[in-house]
C-alpha cells in the first residue's frame, strides 16, 4: 500500500462536524494550512460542494501527492507552496478578502515519516536532514555541526523537554570533534551511549532529541506563533478554525492564543458588558479534545492528538 492509501486523516468526522456550520454559504472558502497528502481537503471538497479550497504545505512532495489527489477538484482549488504564517500574504495574491474556515493539521505527515531518507525516525538509519521543505538551507546536520554547546542545550531542554540536554549537548561537541555527525544512528550511538542505565526513559532515548532538532530545522513553534493569530485574523464574522495538535508545545501556543481572544476585555467590576468588549472568538470544545477510542483503534496516529475549535463572533479593529 501507497502512503496516501494507507492514510486516514486524523478526527476527519469531527473536523467536518465543526468546520462544517461555517461552510454552507455559496462561495465560502476553507484553507487547508497543512495540505499534506489532501485527506482532509478531500473530505472537505467531496462534503460541501459549493466550497473553495486554498491549500498550503512547505513540502513540494505533499504538494505533487494532494494535487495529483484533489485533480478532480482542481476548478475550486487552489494549491500554495508556502509556511502557513503567510496565510494573509496568499489570501492577497488570490484576492480572498475572508475566509470561512481554517484547518491545521500540525507536524509531519505519515508519508514525511514514510520517507527514510528525510531523517524524521530515529529507529531508521537515515540522513540527519528532517526538512519539512526539501527546498530550505537548515538541516539537522547542520545543528549539530555548526551550533554551540550552549544553542544545543537549549534547544534539547526547549523543543524537547530533555532533562538530560546539558549532558547530550556535551556529548555531541565531543563527538563532532572526532567524525561529522550526518546519520541518525551516529546520533543515536552517542545519545545512548549518554544516557545513564538508571535512568529510565518512556520510549527511545533519543527521542526528545529528534522531536527538538525537527522544531528547529523547521521552526515550528516561532511559525505556529505567528501564523495561529493571523488565521485568526483572517476569519469572516461567524467563521470557524480547527486546529489538530500532536505535541504539548504546539498546543500550548494554540490553547493561549484561543484563550486570550475568546474572554472578554470588560474592566473588572464593570457591571454590565459592553458591545466592544464582548469576546472576539467563542470556543467550540472544553479544553483540548481528545480522539475517541474508536477514532485510535482505527488510527494510532490520532493517539496523542489534542483538539481545539473555535468561532469568530465579531470583528475587533
Ligand atoms: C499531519 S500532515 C497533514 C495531513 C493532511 N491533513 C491530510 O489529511 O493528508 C502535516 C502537513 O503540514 C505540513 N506543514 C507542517 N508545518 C507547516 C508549515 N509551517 N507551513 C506549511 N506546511 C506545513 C507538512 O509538510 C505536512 O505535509
Amino acid at each position: 500500500m501507497t502512503s496516501v492509501q494507507k492514510h486516514i486523516p486524523v478526527n476527519l468526522e469531527r473536523t467536518l462536524e465543526l468546520l462544517g456550520p461555517a461552510l454552507s454559504a455559496p462561495g465560502a472558502v476553507l484553507i487547508d494550512a497543512t495540505l499534506g497528502m489532501g485527506g482532509h481537503a478531500e473530505a472537505f471538497l467531496t462534503r460541501f460542494p459549493s466550497i473553495t479550497l486554498v491549500g498550503l504545505d512547505r513540502d513540494t512532495d505533499a504538494l505533487a501527492i494532494a494535487g495529483a489527489r484533489l485533480a478532480p477538484f482542481a476548478d475550486r482549488t487552489h494549491l500554495v507552496h508556502t509556511v502557513y504564517d503567510a496565510i494573509p500574504a496568499v489570501l492577497a495574491d488570490l484576492g480572498i478578502g475572508e475566509v470561512a474556515g481554517i484547518l491545521f493539521d500540525l507536524g509531519v505527515s505519515s508519508m514525511q515519516l514514510d520517507e527514510v531518507e528525510r531523517g524524521f525516525s530515529y529507529s531508521q538509519d537515515a540522513p540527519l536532514d528532517m526538512r519539512m521543505d526539501p527546498t530550505s538551507e537548515l538541516t539537522a546536520e547542520k545543528i549539530l555541526a555548526e551550533y554551540s554547546e550552549s544553542e544545543l542545550r537549549r534547544i534539547f531542554y526547549e523543543y524537547g523537554e530533555e532533562k538530560l540536554a546539558p549532558r547530550y549537548a556535551s556529548k555531541i561537541v565531543q563527538r563532532r570533534v572526532v567524525e561529522p555527525l550526518v546519520r541518525s544512528s551516529q546520533l543515536n550511538e552517542v545519545i545512548i551511549a549518554a544516557t545513564p542505565a538508571a535512568v529510565q526513559r518512556s520510549g527511545h532515548p533519543a527521542k526528545r532529541v529528534f522531536q527538538a532538532l525537527r522544531i528547529e530545522v523547521n521552526q515550528e513553534l516561532s511559525v505556529l506563533e505567528r501564523a495561529i493569530p493571523a488565521a485568526l485574523d483572517s476569519l469572516a464574522v461567524g467563521g470557524r478554525i480547527v486546529v489538530l495538535a500532536y505535541q504539548s508545545l504546539e498546543d500550548r501556543i494554540v490553547k493561549r492564543v484561543l484563550a486570550a481572544r475568546s474572554k472578554s476585555t470588560a474592566p473588572a467590576g464593570l457591571p454590565i458588558e459592553l458591545p466592544e468588549h464582548r469576546p472576539e472568538f467563542a470556543l467550540l470544545v472544553r479544553g483540548a479534545e481528545l480522539a475517541s477510542d474508536d477514532e485510535k483503534a482505527i488510527n494510532s496516529r490520532a493517539t496523542p492528538v489534542r483538539l481545539r475549535a473555535a468561532e469568530k463572533l465579531r470583528r475587533v479593529a
